[in-house]
C-alpha cells in the first residue's frame, strides 16, 4: 500500500475518460487500496482513479460518519479554544464500474471540493436521489438507492471518469474566477 501523487488542474489527464475494468486482479486490489491510502491522507471523502493517473473506472468513498458509540474528545485544534467533537468511523466504500441513474426530479445543492483543485469549493445543483449500480473487488454486482451526502459524492466521483470536474459544472465566468483564485493561492504558497 502506498500514496500516490493526486494529478491537479489543469492536468490534461484529468480530462480523459476512463476505462471499464475488466480484469478483477492483485492489481485492481492494490489500485484500491493505495486510493484509499491516498484520500484518507489527503484527507478527502472521495477519490477517483484518474486522480491518481489511472483512466480506469474505480471509485473510493468513505463519508467518515461520527462514530455513535465513541467517547467524544476534546479538541484544541481550532483556534485555542477546546470543544469536544465525536471522532468519525471508517466507512470505506468502492465503486466499480458503476452506473447512475437520477430517480427524482428534487435537486440538493451542496458546496462540493476536490483533491485535483486544492482549497476551492463551490455550490453544485444535483440530482437529490440517484440508484446505482456497481460491482465490487470480486466482480460481483450491487445496486442501491443513495441519497444526501452519498448522492452528491458519487455523482462527482463518477463525473471524474468522464473527465469532468465540478468546476465545470460552474458558470464560465464563476469557473474563470475560480481558476484565478486558485493560481493566487499557488502562488502564495
Ligand atoms: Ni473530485
Amino acid at each position: 500500500m502506498a500514496i500516490r501523487e493526486i494529478l491537479e488542474v489543469p492536468d490534461p489527464r484529468l480530462k480523459q475518460v476512463s476505462k471499464p475494468v475488466e480484469v478483477f486482479d492483485d492489481a485492481l486490489r492494490t489500485l484500491v487500496a493505495d486510493m484509499f491510502d491516498t484520500m484518507y491522507d489527503a484527507p478527502g471523502i472521495g477519490l477517483a482513479a484518474i486522480q491518481v493517473g489511472v483512466p480506469l473506472r474505480v471509485l473510493v468513498i468513505d463519508l467518515q460518519p461520527e462514530d455513535p458509540d465513541a467517547e467524544p474528545q476534546e479538541c484544541t485544534a481550532h483556534g485555542g479554544h477546546s470543544h469536544t467533537h465525536r471522532p468519525t468511523r471508517k466507512e470505506p466504500r468502492v465503486f466499480i464500474n458503476p452506473v447512475l441513474t437520477p430517480v427524482t426530479e428534487e435537486q440538493s445543492v451542496y458546496s462540493e471540493g476536490c483533491l485535483s483543485v486544492p482549497d476551492i469549493y463551490a455550490d453544485v445543483t444535483r440530482p437529490a436521489r440517484i440508484h446505482a449500480r456497481w460491482q465490487d473487488l470480486d466482480g460481483t454486482m450491487h445496486e442501491a438507492e443513495l441519497d444526501d451526502l452519498m448522492a452528491t459524492c458519487l455523482q462527482h466521483e463518477m463525473d471524474h471518469l468522464e473527465g469532468i470536474l465540478f468546476i465545470d459544472h460552474l458558470s464560465r465566468l464563476k469557473r474563470a474566477m475560480v481558476l484565478k483564485k486558485l493560481e493566487k493561492i499557488r502562488r502564495a504558497a
